[in-house]
């Protein structure tokens, strides 16, 4: 990664901690009663979307009713509106499973949306916050392909619709040895992967970002090769950690985090978690990865948080958490080491993959 020290920006926290911890109070009420009482029935995914708004806006929120054309490839979004620019609450969002979250208090809304890692947009931290604001994310579709028996294009509010929203509270350890920790809203992805039937022939899942230099400024130099692509081999895409963000903070993802849809690994390096997805391919094979193939010898497929592996150029002992002063110790996988280690039984994690 090209590393450059950027102090995060003097932040409002205490006006978002506020408002985000109002949000947690209202989450909580929801898991005491149930949510059916609170919403009349079980809300799905897509009817979730935009507090407030009633079934058939909730749905054009992400373009039904309008061309949803597959987002994927040169610009096809070209000429659909944009996304809003005021921010918009997310409603029917469930806390996810207790043993699968963290108690620790979320990094403040300013950081985590100021401070970012987009290269679409730009290489500086603040470049994404100041440049992806017009980021058109709606109408907005994912192909889904490869070694699935249903392969298809999906527009977003159906690619969500079956599915409740969940709050999951994660660390976020980028390889650049910064952290956060962000309450991301989104779907469970290996539940997503199964609606599309996977053959046996998939042992890969492999991500792509979309290609639009004309809305993307950072694609119009080679910065990456693009698309941005990630991937990840198809028991780690099952782990119920892995998944699909949507939201942030009980809001809709600001177009800086990776709108509309982003992939969230908590024990894996930041770079894994590929934003704005427009394809999700199954695979037989390893597929190329953006920063393995820019510099394989400092980027493996793995990625797995790994204090005891350094980065050819800094240690990876450490991390300094965005927003607090003292550095605190780096933990191997990130902190889900006991949901996740047993994937890599048997591989020397000593090695850098
Ligand atoms: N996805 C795309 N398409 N392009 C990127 O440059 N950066 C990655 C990851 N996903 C990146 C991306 C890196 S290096 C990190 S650390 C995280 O996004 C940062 O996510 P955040 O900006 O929401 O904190």
């Amino acid at each position: 990664m090209l590393i450059k020290e950027t102090d995060p920006i003097e932040n409002d926290e205490i006006t978002d901690r506020a408002h985000y911890l109002r949000r947690r109070e209202f989450i909580g009420a929801a898991t005491l009663t149930g949510p059916s009482l609170l919403w009349g029935s079980r809300l799905t995914a897509a009817a979730a979307l935009l507090g407030g708004c009633r079934g058939e806006d909730t749905l054009s929120a992400f373009g039904a009713g309008e061309d949803t054309q597959a987002a994927s490839g040169g610009g096809e979004n070209a000429g659909a509106r944009k996304a809003p620019s005021s921010r918009e609450m997310l409603t029917g969002v469930v806390p996810g499973p207790p043993e699968l979250g963290s108690d620790e208090a979320p990094t403040s809304y300013a950081d985590a949306t100021r401070y970012n890692n987009f290269y679409e947009f730009g290489t500086d931290k603040e470049d994404p916050a100041r440049y992806a604001g017009d980021f058109r994310t709606r109408p907005w579709s994912v192909a889904i392909e490869g070694e699935v028996a249903k392969p298809g294009s999906v527009p977003l509010e159906s690619l969500l619709a079956p599915h409740t929203l969940e709050e999951r509270v994660y660390r976020l350890r980028c390889v650049e040895a910064w952290s956060m920790v962000i309450p991301w809203v989104g779907i469970p992805l290996g539940k997503v992967l199964e609606r599309f039937e996977p053959t046996t022939k998939a042992r890969y899942v492999v991500f792509e970002t979309l290609y639009d230099p004309q809305q993307m400024p950072g694609q119009r130099r080679r910065t990456l090769e693009w698309p941005y692509r990630e991937g990840l081999r198809m028991d780690e895409a099952m782990h119920p950690l892995a998944i699909l963000a949507v939201g942030m903070y009980g809001e809709v993802l600001p177009n800086q985090n990776g709108a509309p849809l982003r992939l969230v690994v908590p024990w894996k390096y930041g770079f894994k978690s590929i934003k704005s997805i427009v394809r999700i391919r199954l695979t037989n094979e390893e597929p190329a990865t953006t920063w393995n193939q820019s510099a394989p010898g400092e980027y493996g497929f793995y990625a797995n948080v790994n204090p005891a592996v350094s980065h050819p150029r800094w240690s990876q002992k450490r991390e300094r958490r965005i927003g607090t002063l003292r550095k605190r110790p780096t933990l191997p996988f990130n902190g889900y080491a006991e949901q996740v280690a047993g994937l890599y039984a048997g591989m020397d994690l000593r090695r850098k993959y």
